[in-house]
This record gives C-alpha cells, structure tokens and sequence, in this order.
C-alpha cells in the first residue's frame, strides 16, 4: 500500500469530513464532561449510520472516517460501555475501514494526532489546551520520524561502514531532535496529572470481534523502528523484542516491511561494533571514528528524548507506577529501554571520554 509514502496524506485525511462529523464532534467535549453515555451512543449511531450509507471511496477517507470514529468509540468506552456493544452495527464499519486502510479496526495515534484537523476543526476528547498541546506535540514529529527511517534505510542499505557518510547519522540525530522538542513542549504546555486523569481513560483497550485493542499510544509512533535500525534487531533483549511487535499491529505497512528487513540484518551499532573490535583499545581509522562518534550522537539525541518523558511519566503515573499505559508498557519498562539505548551508546563510542554516562 505504497500511498501511505504520500507526502500529501495527513494534508488530504485533515480536510476530509466523510461522516460529516464536523458539528457533531465539535459538541464531543461537552457530552463527555456531561458524561452522558446515552447521547455518546446516539452521536456514534448516527455516524455509523452515515459510514454505512456511503462507504469510504478512497483511503484518505477511510483513515479520516475511522479518526472520527475512534473519538466517539473511546468516549462510549471511557464511560463504561464496550463500542460495539452500545452500537451494534460499529462492527461490520469498522472491520470494512480496517480492509480498507490495512490498519487495525481501530483508530490510532496517527489518527488522533498527526491526521487529526487543526484550527476550529480539531477533534478532542475535552477541548482543553492541555489536550491541544498532547496532539500537536505528536502531530509535530510526524514528518520527521517518517524521514528518519528512510534515513535508517539508506545507511542500512549501504554495502558496508565505509560506504555510509557520517553526516547520514549526523542527519539522523538532527530528525530525532523532534522527540526532545515534544518533550519540551509538553514540559511547558501540560500538567502530567492532566494526561493521567483527564485523557488516559479515553485510550482504554476495546473489543472489536472479541479481540482487544489498544487506544491512541504515543508509543505507537515509530520510534521502535529506528530503535530496531540503530541497535536493536541484534540485540535479543526478550521484553524490548516483545513491546516492539506488540507495536506491529498498530504501524504503516512500510514500517512493518522494514522492520522486517532490518531485523534479518545487523543493527547499525552491531555493525560498529564488529568494525571497532579489531582495534581493541587503539585509535580507530578517522572514518570508522565519525561514524562511531556520529552514531553516539544520534543515541544521545534518542537518550534526551527517554529521560525528558521519564520525568513526565513518574509524575503523570505517580498514584499508580505499576498501571499498564495505554500501549500496554509500563514504566518499568521505559527504564530498561533507558538502559538499553545507554548500553548501546557506550558499546560503540570510539573513545572512552565520548561515551555516554
Ligand atoms: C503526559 C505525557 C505522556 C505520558 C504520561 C507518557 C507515558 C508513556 C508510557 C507509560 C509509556 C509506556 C508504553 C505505553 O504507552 O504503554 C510510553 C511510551 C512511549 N511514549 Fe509516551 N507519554 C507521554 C507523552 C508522549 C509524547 C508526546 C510522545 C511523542 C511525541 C511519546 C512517545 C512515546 C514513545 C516513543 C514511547 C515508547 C517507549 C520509548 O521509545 O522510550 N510519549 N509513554
């Protein structure tokens, strides 16, 4: 499904109204701080309704239908009720939306943030700014995420160390410096006890044809993917293996072909690695130590990231540190990939004094 590489994809899903939701969403805040589950269910009736008379044409309007869905589905179950079990007909749409987009029959986060209408149109659980802020600091490193990994591909691609230019890896660290800017925009923009009271219950797991699945998780966005590219297709540390499949399911189809290619490889780091190993303590070629350098850098970029959201995290899950978040991981177990990406950082600095601490 090559039109996911659309660059013009989020620009064509945030004009789309295919449900004509528009009005209806726009009063979404107002039923959930009412908590009022008959009109959720009545609101998701009539967009269901709409979905069924006139099928999705086209898969920006399949992935726009299924965004306004996933609002009103997460409300109805935020407030107690399973989605399919309140509107019984939401089942047969959203297995079709899920045909049609090569997607799970659920909304994402790719829905709610990055294809998610900005300006008067946007869609909220709760139309608070903090919520605004949540959105538009994912929106905000879509582009860049999706250039990393092509990135990633290029310097996996390449035939050997040598071949790769250390300004590729330099580049690389220079796109994921959008997680750290997230990050700092949350910092400044949202109260971790906002997301833990006021949205985490939207992104509860719900139950299409019996089978669980999970809300829209900021985890969900492809940075196990460079993970994988940069150090982890050869690492076989089972619970970093097992989050990241659990995230499969919920990825672009070209993030799924290149996991799979990449994991069949040598991760980026396993490649410097063997290339350092044979100069034991002695100065590496000047190439092999940019690149090791560079490498280093793009770790630290990612390390900024995970220590900046660790913060977050321990303050927004402080009342309940052992409560699974909504991608399903928890915060122990950011700690480990803490731990990993540091482990990795150290293993390929050139010289003891540029390794991470
Ligand atoms: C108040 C804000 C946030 C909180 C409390 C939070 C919490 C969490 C938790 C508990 C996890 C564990 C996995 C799971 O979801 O079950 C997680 C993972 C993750 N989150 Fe967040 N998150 C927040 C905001 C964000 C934002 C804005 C982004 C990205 C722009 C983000 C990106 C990630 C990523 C990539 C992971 C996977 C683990 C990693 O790569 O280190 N998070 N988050």
């Amino acid at each position: 499904m090559t039109e996911y590489h659309d660059p013009q994809l989020a620009q064509q899903i945030r004009a789309l109204d295919p449900l004509r939701a528009d009005e209806l969403l726009a009063d979404l805040p107002k039923l959930n701080r009412a908590g009022d589950r008959a009109a959720l269910a009545m609101t998701l009736t009539l967009l269901v309704d709409n979905g069924l008379a006139q099928p999705a044409r086209s898969l920006p309007e399949a992935n726009a239908a299924m965004r306004d869905l996933g609002m009103v589905l997460s409300s109805v179950r935020r407030h107690g009720d399973e989605p399919v079990e309140a509107v019984p007909r939401l089942e047969a749409l959203l297995l079709d939306l899920a045909d049609r987009t090569g997607l799970v029959p659920r909304d994402m986060i790719l829905h709610y943030t990055v294809w998610n209408p900005t300006g008067d149109r946007e869609r909220t659980f709760t139309g608070d700014p903090m919520e605004r802020a949540l959105i538009e600091s994912v929106r905000l490193v879509g582009d860049d995420l999706e250039a990393a990994i092509r990135r990633c591909d290029r310097i996996l691609a390449a035939p050997s160390l040598e071949a790769v230019p250390p300004l590729l890896l330099d580049e690389l660290a220079a796109d994921l410096q959008c997680m750290v800017d997230s990050m700092d925009m949350v910092i400044d923009e949202v109260r971790p006890e906002f997301f833990f009271t006021d949205i985490r219950p939207y992104l509860d797991p719900v139950l299409v044809e019996g089978k669980s699945y999970y809300g829209a998780a900021a985890a969900q966005m492809p940075i196990w993917l460079i993970d994988q590219a940069l150090w982890a297709a050869d690492d076989g540390h089972a619970e970093y293996r097992d989050f990241a499949a659990s995230m499969l399911p919920y990825a672009l189809p070209h993030w799924v072909g290149h996991y799979r290619d990449w994991t069949a490889k040598p991760s980026i780091s396993g490649r410097i690695r063997t290339a350092l190993a044979p100069y034991g303590t002695d100065d590496p070629p000047p190439h092999l130590e940019r690149i090791a350098k560079a490498h280093t850098g793009v770790l630290r970029t990612l390390l900024t990231f995970r220590g900046r959201h660790m913060g977050i995290t321990k303050r927004a899950y402080a009342g309940a540190p052992n409560m699974s978040g909504s991608g399903g991981g928890s915060v122990a177990l950011l700690q480990e990939i803490i731990e990993l990406t540091r482990a990795h950082a150290r293993l390929t600095a050139p010289t003891r004094a540029s390794a991470p601490s």
